[in-house]
């Protein structure tokens, strides 16, 4: 695919089984309860495949346990399946769509990682994401009985860690390197082909060989959500997609060119990392529909459910009263949590119109209209910078979407912004990407597909490290 193609929107879904309304599941119409079933999940992807969306993404938070677990039994969160064991029964529902899963660093091994990405990678054609997160929240440790003792930034050092490693196990065979078995000889694979890993790092140690090929990706595709200082860094040195949470267009732009602006200390190039926004929206035929539909979505808001914001507890001031401005600032979420407070500032909001315009839809843009209208401001935010794609969060499934699919899809198609039809085969090619070269190919005589051997050309790429 030519990395000079015209530039175009990419959009995605963060799945939620009913939506991400928090009384989704509760409408009369709605069946509700026993197993996660599979072909519900399918549905929707199916549904976004028809909308020719780039990919489907499923979050995961590790540890709903602990001390979280009394308020558990309020949300239908307690019941999903793990993010990438539904990515591979949904490979095999669909042809073309993307397939991101969450996976955290903290709790985790890179070798089974690696091994589970790049098995899903060749299973699904090359069309998985990784989303990485290494999860701050009280109950995850307490999941697995560990205090693992590391600050938010140490965690993403941790993370920055883990990935270097995954990708040293992806990069231990070469491409190709079981593409031409030698049945004369009894030799599967050349042993030329093969780099083991010999990783001892601050956090992690392998002494490792990956037990599959190569992903058909080179890397599943790197997702992140960094909001602080160092998960930007973060983003900016590994990410692909980031996801964002801005409400205005300034302060999207400004996310933007500050994200971009990271990428060159680490060698990279603004294109490299895609900026996708959340959305809420609500879709009318007509604009008095649409502004109904958004005043019952807010009207159904549970707003006192909303009075833990960001860990800090409401409950003493009056609902309709001030946002108080001397709350002590949370230790994790500190980015969102600032945006909320410049948010109440500016427009002088009461605490009601806070969790209503900002915690109900967890800072993310809402927008409101026809088709037409919708299409348009996505296109605003797209030719101005502000991003280069959009994470929908629907708020009732299917018929939140089915609108999206149905109504917007084609005005956008009609802008010429947003696919047809899918032009390429991996999540790479939809979004535009490169494929990583295997660093062990970059040397003299290798092949495109990397079949053939020697030393690495330059100590970057050896698998050998010894950090302290
Ligand atoms: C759209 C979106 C999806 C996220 N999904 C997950 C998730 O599935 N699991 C998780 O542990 N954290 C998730 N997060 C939280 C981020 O990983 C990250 O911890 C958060 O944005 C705070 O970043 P910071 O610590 O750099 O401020 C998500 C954040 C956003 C904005």
């Amino acid at each position: 695919m030519s990395e000079k193609r015209k530039r175009q929107l990419s959009l995605s879904v963060f799945v939620q089984q009913y939506g991400t309304h928090g009384r989704a599941w509760r409408r009369p119409e709605v069946k509700a309860g026993g197993n996660p079933s599979f072909e519900d999940w399918a549905k929707i992807v199916r549904t976004l495949e028809r909308g020719k969306f780039d990919f489907a993404f499923f979050a995961d938070f590790v540890g709903q346990g602990g001390p979280r677990v009394r308020g558990y039994g309020g949300s239908p969160q307690g019941n999903h399946f793990e993010p990438t064991a539904l990515v591979a029964a949904l490979a095999g529902a669909t042809r073309h769509i993307g397939l991101v899963a969450t996976i955290n660093t903290n709790f985790n091994e890179p070798y089974n990682v690696a091994r589970r990405l790049a098995s899903l990678d060749h299973l699904s054609g090359g069309r998985v994401g990784w989303n990485i997160v290494s999860s701050l929240a009280e109950g995850a440790a307490q999941t697995f009985g560990v205090n693992d003792g590391l600050d938010h930034d140490q965690r993403y050092e941790r993370a920055a860690e883990f990935v270097d490693l995954t990708k040293k196990l992806w990069d231990s065979w070469d491409d190709g390197a079981f593409d031409h078995p030698d049945k004369e000889r009894g030799v599967f694979s050349d042993a030329k082909s093969a780099h083991p890993v010999h990783h001892r790092g601050r956090y992690l140690q392998a002494d490792a060989l990956l037990d599959i090929a190569r992903p058909i990706q080179g890397y599943p595709v790197f997702f992140q959500a960094g909001n602080s200082d160092s998960g930007k860094d973060f983003a900016a040195q590994y990410a692909e997609v980031i996801y964002a949470a801005a409400q205005t267009l300034p302060e999207a732009q400004a996310f933007y060119r500050d994200v971009k602006s990271r990428l060159a200390k680490f060698g990279r190039e603004p294109d490299d990392l895609k900026v996708t926004p959340g959305l809420f929206f609500h879709i009318g035929r007509s604009r008095q529909e649409a502004q109904e539909k958004y005043e019952s979505f807010r009207e159904s808001i549970d707003v006192s459910s909303g009075k833990h914001f960001f860990g800090t507890d409401l409950s003493a001031y009056p609902l309709d009263g001030p946002v108080p401005t001397d709350l002590p600032e949370p230790a994790n979420g500190r980015g969102r949590w600032l945006q909320a407070m410049a948010l109440a500032k500016r427009e002088n909001l009461s605490i009601r119109e806070l969790i209503l315009r900002f915690a109900a839809v967890q800072g993310h843009r809402i927008v409101v209209g026809t088709p037409v209208d919708i299409a348009d401001q996505l296109e605003d935010w797209f030719v101005k910078e502000g991003a280069d794609g959009f994470n929908l969060k629907p708020s009732f499934i299917p018929e939140s979407l089915d609108d999206f699919v149905n109504l917007v899809v084609p005005e956008l198609q009609k802008k010429g912004i947003f696919r047809t039809e899918y032009e390429g085969k991996t999540l790479r090619e939809h979004l535009g990407l490169k494929r990583p070269p295997n660093p062990f190919s970059n040397r003299a005589g290798v092949l495109g597909n990397g079949v053939s051997a020697a030393t690495p050309t330059s100590a970057s790429a050896g698998h050998s490290s010894a950090r302290t």
